[in-house]
């Protein structure tokens, strides 16, 4: 899958694509990531990327002329429709589900913005999608970029070796994940669960299903209503409300 990235600050994305699991994507050429400097497609002596809002008030806005010369000039020889997300606070709010959806596109161009925002026609006619990673505001679409790039890139085939699969990460069935216990079995007076000592794998991914229920149940109880989950987990579930509301009389 191809990603293209037009950016004022493609430095400050450069490290974290060459680092861990996406570094080793790009090697084996699973992914590919195209950082491309906006100011490349300004066409005046001071490389000029933003101006002034029309109708004043203050902030700046990214100008479309050198916009729609990258996008344009980027996509020129792309076959069939290629994605255009700029990334917003005002988009679609990103999640594991619009993940998966990206990662069956072959090639994706994502746009940064900066400043007070971008040009409206920017939004009109060259986006397609606009996308933001949550409800609060960064000072560009750099880091939202670089979350869509790495998030996606986790869902292609041959990215993650099978110790890291995703079947099991926070989100994947739409549920949290259980927690997480590594050597010491005592650290200070902290003891690991006695069940995950036990060796006993049946009753290990029992405990591990019902954690992972509690803990959503507890945390984000709003992601149960989505969650793809068996009778078996449902029943599970059941019971922990049930003791929820013992609990809580
Ligand atoms: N640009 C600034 N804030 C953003 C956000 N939350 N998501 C996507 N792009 C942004």
């Amino acid at each position: 899958m191809r990603f293209d990235v037009v950016t004022l600050f493609p430095e400050v994305m450069e490290v974290y694509l060459q680092t861990g699991i996406l570094g080793k994507a790009q090697e084996s050429s699973r992914i590919e990531v195209h950082l491309h400097h906006l100011r490349d497609y300004t066409t005046d002596r001071h490389r000029t990327t933003d101006d002034e809002p029309y109708g004043g008030g203050g902030g700046m806005v990214m100008k479309p002329e050198p916009i729609f010369a990258a996008v344009e000039s980027i996509l020129e020889d792309s076959q069939g429709d290629v994605p255009v997300i700029l990334l917003t606070p005002q988009g679609r709010v990103f999640d594991q589900a619009i993940a998966r959806e990206l990662a069956g596109s072959e090639r994706i161009a994502l746009i940064c913005g900066r400043y007070e925002g971008v040009d409206e026609r920017i939004r009109e006619h060259l986006a397609t999608d606009e996308i933001s990673i949550g409800d609060y505001v960064l000072s560009g679409g750099e880091l939202p970029a670089m979350v869509l790039i790495d998030s996606v890139s986790r869902l292609l085939p041959g990215v993650l070796g099978d110790s890291e699969a995703t079947e099991k990460d926070s989100h994947t069935n739409g549920l949290l994940e259980h927690p997480h216990y590594t050597r010491p079995s005592v650290f200070r007076c902290w003891e690991v669960p006695e069940v995950l000592l036990s060796g006993d794998h049946a009753r290990i991914a029992g405990w591990r299903v019902e954690q992972s229920l509690r803990r959503t149940l507890l945390r984000r109880p709003e992601l149960l209503d989505q969650a793809r989950l068996t009778d078996e987990e449902r029943g599970i579930l059941e019971e922990l409300m049930q003791a929820e509301e013992e609990d809580s009389k």
